[in-house]
C-alpha cells in the first residue's frame, strides 16, 4: 500500500501535502513526490526514500501552487528509485497521477499504448494508467473526469488515484476501487484527499469515504460531485470524524500487530491478486514460473530463513513434497552459511524474508550464489537486498508490516509457497486435475474464512484472560501444523515473554511431557485430517497429567471439545490451506496475553523489525 495526500483550494498546496505525506509513511516509504500546479503546466518533483528526501530535494525549487497531489510510495512494480515513484505524468506531461493499488492487467494495456508510438519512462504500472486516461482524453476530446472514468472501465486491479491537468487546472479527479480514499471538505470552500484521515484532521472532520468505483470530480471553491464508474452520479455521504490521530494510522486499533492481524483477509487477497485464478485452474507466479523446470530437476530444494520466515519455509517442505512431490530441505540461514554447505549448479536455494535486510539471510544467499547455484527469493519489501540480488522471486504483496511480531507477512509468505507448490504440482503431473481445481478453490476463499476465525477475536481475549499468568506454554500440532505450533510459540515468547515451546504432537512424549503439570497452557492444533486421531491421543496423555488443553479444531467437532479445557473453531478446509487459518488464533492469543502483561505489543524489548546485523 502506499500513501497518498492531496490538496486543491486556496492555501499553499505543499506544506499541506508534505506534513500529510509524513503522517502516511507508515503506509510505505520507498519514495515519494509531489505535483502542483504552475501556470499552464505542471512541476513533479519526487525522490528516492522518505519524505525528507523530497523535502531536502525541493529547498531551493518552485514549491508554489495550491493544488497539488503527493504520494509516499509501497513498490508493487518496478523498483523503488526516482523515476518510478510517484507523481507520473503523461507523456507530454499535460496530466500527473498518484495511486494506490496494482493495476494487474498493466501490461497488456502497457502493450497496446507502445503499439501507439508512446514512449514510457517508468517501470510502474501507475504511469500506464496516467497513459490510457491522456490517450482516451486526446482521442474523444472527452473532459478529465469522463476520460478517468472510460480509462478505469477497462482495468483491472486495485485503486486510489488522484489526477490533476494543466488543462483543468480548478479540478482534481479521485477513483478509488479496493485501495481506501477519503475527501476532506474544507472551511474555505477547499478540499483534502488522502489515503486515510490522519492527513486531514487537522483541517476538517467533515469527510466523504469514497466507495468501490466511485469516482469524485473536486472543482476549487465549488462542492464535491460523485459518479460511479457508470456514469450515474450520486449524493456525497458526509461524516464527522471522530478518531484521534494516533488511532486513525493504526486504523483505529491500538496497535500496528493488531491491525495487521486484520488485515490479513486483504492481504492475502492481494498476494494472490492476479496470480490465482480457480475458474480458470491457473497459478501465475511471474517471476518464477520460468525457473519451475529448474526446481523439478533440481539435484537439491533449500529454503532458507530466519524466525517466523523460518517456520514458512517449513510449511513450504510440507506442501512441495505431498503436492509435487519435490524434496526440500529448510536450514536456518545461520547455520547455513556457516557450516561449508555442499551446494553446486543443480542446487536452488530459496529465501524467505519479509523485510529482504536480514542479515543471515542474505549472506547465505551470497554464499549458494558463490557456489554456483540458483537463488530464488519470496520477499514483501520491493527492492529489498535479497530481492535485488536473486536470479528470480515473488513479493508478498502484504503491504508495510510495522509490527515487529511477523503476522500478515507469514500468511503471505505462506500463501506464496502454496502458490509455488500446486504450480509445481501441476508442472510435474503430480497432482489430479479435481485436487488440483479443489485446491485453488480452496484458496481463493481463504481470505473469507480468514476473516470467520478474526471473528473469534473475543474468545481469544477470554482465553488469553485464563492463561496470562503462565510461566510456561507448549504448543503441538502434527504435518503442516507442527510449523504452526512453532509460529504460535514463537508469537507467545516474542510479545509476551512467556516462555513457550513448539513441539511436533508426537514428539511430546519424548521429553516435554515432563514438564506437562496443571499450571501448562498446551495449544494443540486438532484439525480434521490424515492425523488426527493421533492428535487427540496426545491430547488424552495431557489430560492424564492434569495439563491445560487449548485446542483449534475444526468447525462442528464433538470430540475434541468433550475432552479440552477450551477449543477455538475454524472453517472447515483442505489440510494443506489448515496452517493458514489455523495461525490466526494464535497470534490474537499471543497479542491480547501480551497487552494484559502490558508488553510493548509493537516493539517487544530486544527486537528489532529487521536484523540486518549478525
Ligand atoms: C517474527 O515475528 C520476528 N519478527 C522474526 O523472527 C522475523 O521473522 C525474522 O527476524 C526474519 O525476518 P525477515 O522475514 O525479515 O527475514
Ligand atoms: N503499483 C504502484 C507502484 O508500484 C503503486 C504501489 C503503491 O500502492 O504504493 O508504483
Amino acid at each position: 500500500m502506499c500513501g497518498i495526500v492531496a490538496y486543491i483550494g486556496q492555501k499553499e498546496a505543499y506544506p499541506i501535502i508534505v506534513k500529510g505525506l509524513k503522517r502516511l509513511e507508515y503506509r510505505g516509504y520507498d519514495s515519494s513526490g509531489i505535483a502542483l500546479q504552475g501556470n499552464n503546466s505542471i512541476n513533479i518533483y519526487k525522490k528516492q526514500g522518505k519524505v525528507v528526501n523530497l523535502e531536502e530535494f525541493t529547498e531551493n525549487l518552485d514549491r508554489s501552487g495550491t493544488v497539488g497531489i503527493g504520494h509516499t510510495r509501497w513498490a508493487t512494480h518496478g523498483e523503488p528509485n526516482d523515476v518510478n515513484a510517484h507523481p507520473h505524468y503523461s507523456e507530454d506531461k499535460d496530466l500527473a497521477i498518484i495511486h494506490n493499488g496494482i493495476i494487474e492487467n498493466y501490461d497488456s494495456l502497457k502493450h497496446q499504448l507502445l503499439s501507439k508510438g508512446y514512449t514510457f519512462r517508468s517501470e510502474t504500472d501507475t504511469e500506464v494508467l496516467c497513459y490510457l486516461i491522456d490517450d482516451i482524453r486526446k482521442n474523444t476530446g472527452a473532459k478529465l473526469g469522463e476520460s478517468v472514468r472510460m480509462a478505469l472501465q477497462q482495468v483491472v486491479g486495485a485503486y486510489a488515484i488522484v489526477i490533476m491537468s494543466k488543462d483543468e487546472p480548478n479540478k482534481l479527479i479521485a477513483a478509488r476501487k479496493s485501495s481506501p480514499l477519503v475527501v476532506g471538505i474544507g472551511k474555505e470552500g477547499d478540499f483534502y484527499l488522502a489515503s486515510d484521515a490522519t492527513p486531514i484532521i487537522e483541517y476538517t472532520k467533515q469527510v466523504v469515504y469514497l466507495a468501490d468505483e466511485e469516482i469524485a470530480v473536486i472543482k476549487r471553491g465549488s462542492e464535491l460531485k460523485l459518479y460511479g464508474i457508470d456514469d450515474v452520479e450520486k449524493t456525497p455521504y458526509i461524516q464527522e470524524l471522530e478518531l484521534h490521530l494516533e488511532a486513525i494510522e493504526k486504523g483505529g486499533y491500538e496497535h500496528f500487530m493488531l491491525k495487521e492481524i486484520h488485515e490479513q483477509p486483504r492481504s492475502i487477497e492481494d498476494c494472490f491478486r492476479g496470480r490465482l485464478n480457480a475458474s480458470e485452474g491457473r497459478v501465475s507466479l511471474g517471476g518464477i514460473k520460468e525457473y519451475e523446470e529448474k526446481i523439478i530437476n533440481a539435484n537439491r530444494v533449500i529454503m532458507i530463513a530466519c524466525g517466523t520466515s523460518w517456520h514458512a519455509c517449513l510449511v513450504g517442505e510440507y506442501l512441495f513434497e505431498d503436492l509435487a512431490r519435490i524434496n526440500v530441505e529448510v536450514e536456518y540461514a545461520s547455520e547455513f552459511r556457516y557450516r561449508n554447505p555442499i551446494i553446486g549448479e543443480n542446487d536452488i536455494v530459496i529465501a524467505i524474508s519479509q523485510s529482504g535486510e536480514t542479515a543471515d539471510t542474505l549472506a547465505a544467499l551470497e554464499l549458494a550464489k558463490s557456489k554456483g547455484a540458483t537463488i530464488l527469493g519470496i520477499c514483501n519489501v520491493v527492492g529489498s537486498s535479497i530481492s535485488r540480488i536473486t536470479d528470480a522471486g515473488s513479493y508478498t504483496h502484504a503491504g508495510p508490516e510495522i509490527g515487529v511480531a511477523s503476522t500478515k507477512a507469514f500468511t503471505a509468505q505462506v500463501t506464496v509457497l502454496t502458490l509455488m507448490a500446486l504450480s509445481l504440482a501441476k508442472q510435474k503431473n503430480a497432482i489430479n486435475e479435481s485436487k488440483y481445481r479443489a485446491m485453488l478453490s480452496g484458496l481463493e476463499v481463504i481470505p473469507q474464512k480468514v476473516q470467520q476465525v478474526l471473528e473469534k477475536n473475543s474468545e481469544m481475549e477470554f482465553i488469553a484472560s485464563q492463561y496470562q499468568s503462565a510461566s510456561n506454554a507448549l504448543y503441538l500440532g502434527r504435518g503442516s501444523s507442527f510449523p504452526v505450533a512453532l509460529e504460535g510459540a514463537l508469537k507467545l515468547k516474542e510479545i509476551s515473554y512467556i516462555h513457550a515451546e513448539g513441539y511436533p504432537a508426537a514428539e511430546m512424549k519424548h521429553g516435554p511431557i515432563a514438564l506437562i503439570d496443571e499450571e501448562m497452557p498446551v495449544f494443540v492444533i486438532a484439525t480434521k485430517g490424515t492425523s488426527y486421531e493421533k492428535v487427540v491421543s496426545n491430547i488424552q496423555e495431557v489430560k492424564a497429567r492434569k495439563g491445560k488443553i487449548i485446542a483449534i479444531v475444526t468447525e462442528g467437532d464433538t470430540q475434541v471439545k468433550e475432552i479440552a479445557d477450551h477449543t477455538v473453531e475454524i472453517p472447515e478446509t483442505d489440510e494443506h490451506l489448515v496452517p493458514l487459518l489455523a495461525t490466526i488464533p494464535f497470534q490474537l492469543l499471543s497479542y491480547h496475553i501480551a497487552v494484559m502483561r502490558e508488553c510493548n505489543v509493537d516493539q517487544p524489548r530486544n527486537l528489532a523489525k529487521s536484523v540486518t546485523v549478525e
